[in-house]
């Protein structure tokens, strides 16, 4: 039965809305739906696909939320073959046709959100505003790629079968978003989602299924760094479409260039994330948008605000009110309404945060942290105080916010210090000085510079999202020119 809190996808998508509305979580009304809708997929509902390895939950110990049938490395070369036989048919298929299946697409996962939900819960420990989010996120995705799909078509075609390796961080959107371009653009997919949240990959793809996609243009493949290897050494491939650290987009980089050199290769990967606030910054908004940039989806986003410089002159008073901000932040399970900050995603997660805590505690640098529920994955939220982006010598991808001070006629000196790190994803400027948000935005290296906002949650087809350097190669996800790239032009071909 249709919940009438719950709004039909022909009310969210007429033709005068693109993006998700999402659902409104200060209503009463809707949470307690949300909650009714998940209630049966609560421990102990398992999610199978298929026996073999058991998938945690990593809030809540010993709850096993599934087992998964991980692919052997040799079974992969006939997950492309297949894609490859089915290509032919999959690029001649008119791109409206193909975008409409997107959109049925896009509709089951509306239509299944509550046990989406769920699982994002159990699985991948996503809170409930971060579970709608990332849903929201997917669809948005879907209807983009299918919407802009024609657009991309005139003289070109597809590159054939392309391999979608996607990160556990956003298990849903990430997954679905670069399976979609790559599928609306006339390509067939063979897909690796991260080993931590095999799960919801399956639920995805039997959804996709459910509403139309052909069994042999999209296929799913489960496993780690083997299962990735195998697929992406392989010569058949038109392209590779990769979100994860920088570290494997390395490791792919060097496979590519060996294997299949004149494959595409879209790598979006980390961040050290800088924001800047001056002293002419609006403190209460400053407070509210860093809390969120570092500590939403505990700080488990690419995007996250990693260091944060306030100008000295402020920095007590932000400081003092940070840790209050922190003070109020609810810690727990990810199932519960009222948490804001759940767990990292597995133990070796947590060690790693952990022990670069306890090294900035050694050091003397630890200015704040919250106590975490004794059970399951959770690391202290923390505010730890640097020099500057030099102190980290790597991304640290957890609720961790590092503060340097600057001096007032130092910011040039700020950019070109988080400049000099090679990375350039995300960057946030508070300020009220309207000639310092040009000059920033003039002298910054980054894919997405926010001013006077949090610097998290890209809108899909209203801030494309993607980095430079370190961060990404490129072209930016939910942006006009993602599609382009998953085409070759045949006008030279024609010509010669
Ligand atoms: P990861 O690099 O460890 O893994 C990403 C994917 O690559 C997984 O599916 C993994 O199994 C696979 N993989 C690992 N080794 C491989 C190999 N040798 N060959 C082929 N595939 C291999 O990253 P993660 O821990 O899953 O995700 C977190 C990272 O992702 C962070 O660095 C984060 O910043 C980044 N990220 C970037 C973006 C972005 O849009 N820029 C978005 C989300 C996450
Ligand atoms: N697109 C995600 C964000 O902007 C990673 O936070």
């Amino acid at each position: 039965t249709p919940n009438p809190r719950i709004p039909a996808p022909a009310a969210l998508y007429g033709p005068e809305r693109v993006n998700s509305a999402g659902l409104d979580l200060a209503d009463p009304l809707t949470l307690a739906a949300i909650e009714a809708g998940r209630a049966p997929f609560a421990a102990p509902h398992r999610w199978d696909a298929g026996t073999g390895r058991e998938v945690a939950n990593p809030a809540v110990p010993g709850d096993v939320v599934g087992t998964v049938a991980e692919t052997a490395p040799e079974a992969v070369a006939e997950a492309i073959t297949r894609a490859a036989a089915a290509a032919p048919g999959w690029a001649a298929t008119p791109v409206a046709q193909r975008g409409a299946v997107l959109q049925a697409v896009a509709d089951a996962f509306e239509a299944n959100m509550p046990e989406l939900l769920a699982l994002l819960a159990r699985e991948a420990g996503k809170t409930l505003a971060d579970g709608i989010a990332e849903i929201r996120e997917a669809v948005d995705f879907l209807r983009y790629y299918a919407n802009g799909a024609a657009a991309a078509e005139a003289g070109t075609r597809p590159r054939g079968v392309i391999a979608c390796i996607s990160p556990w961080n956003f298990p849903l959107a990430i997954f679905t978003g670069q399976i979609a371009a790559a599928l609306a653009t006339g390509n067939t997919v063979v897909a690796k989602p991260a080993e931590q949240t095999p799960l919801i990959a399956f639920r995805a793809v039997a959804l996709m299924r459910g509403a139309g996609l052909p069994e042999d243009v999209l296929t799913l493949v489960q496993g780690a760094a083997g299962v990735g290897a195998a697929l992406t050494s392989d010569p058949r491939l038109g392209g590779v479409c990769f979100t994860g650290s920088t570290e494997v987009a390395r490791i792919i980089d060097r496979q590519l260039a060996k294997t299949a050199p004149e494959a595409l290769f879209i790598a979006e990967t980390g961040g050290l994330n800088a924001m800047i606030v001056d002293s002419t910054a609006l403190p209460e908004q400053a407070v509210r948008d860093i809390v969120a940039s570092a500590f939403q989806s505990a700080g488990q986003r690419c995007s996250a605000l990693r260091v944060l410089y306030v100008q000295r002159e402020v920095l007590p008073a932000i400081t003092g009110m940070l840790k209050g901000a922190m003070d109020a932040l609810s810690l727990g399970d990810p199932w519960a309404l009222a948490t804001d900050v759940g767990p990292v995603i597995d133990a070796e997660a947590r060690q790693g945060i952990d022990a670069w805590v306890a090294r900035m505690e050694a050091e003397g640098r630890l200015i704040h942290a919250l106590p975490v529920p004794a059970q399951g994955c959770f690391t202290r939220p923390a505010l730890v105080r640097v020099e500057g982006i030099g102190t980290l010598e790597r991304e640290i991808f957890g609720p961790v916010l590092h503060i340097a001070p600057f001096a007032a006629d130092r910011m040039d000196a700020v950019v070109a210090e988080v400049n000099a790190s090679g990375y350039g994803l995300t960057m946030g400027l508070h300020t009220r000085i309207d000639g310092r948000v040009q000059d920033v935005v003039d002298a910054a290296h980054v894919g997405n510079l926010y001013v006077n906002r949090n610097q998290i949650g890209a809108v899909v087809g209203v801030q494309p999202f993607g980095g430079e350097g370190l961060s990404g190669t490129g072209p930016k996800a939910g942006g006009p020119n993602y599609l382009d790239a998953f085409r070759i032009s045949t006008r030279a071909t024609a010509a010669e």
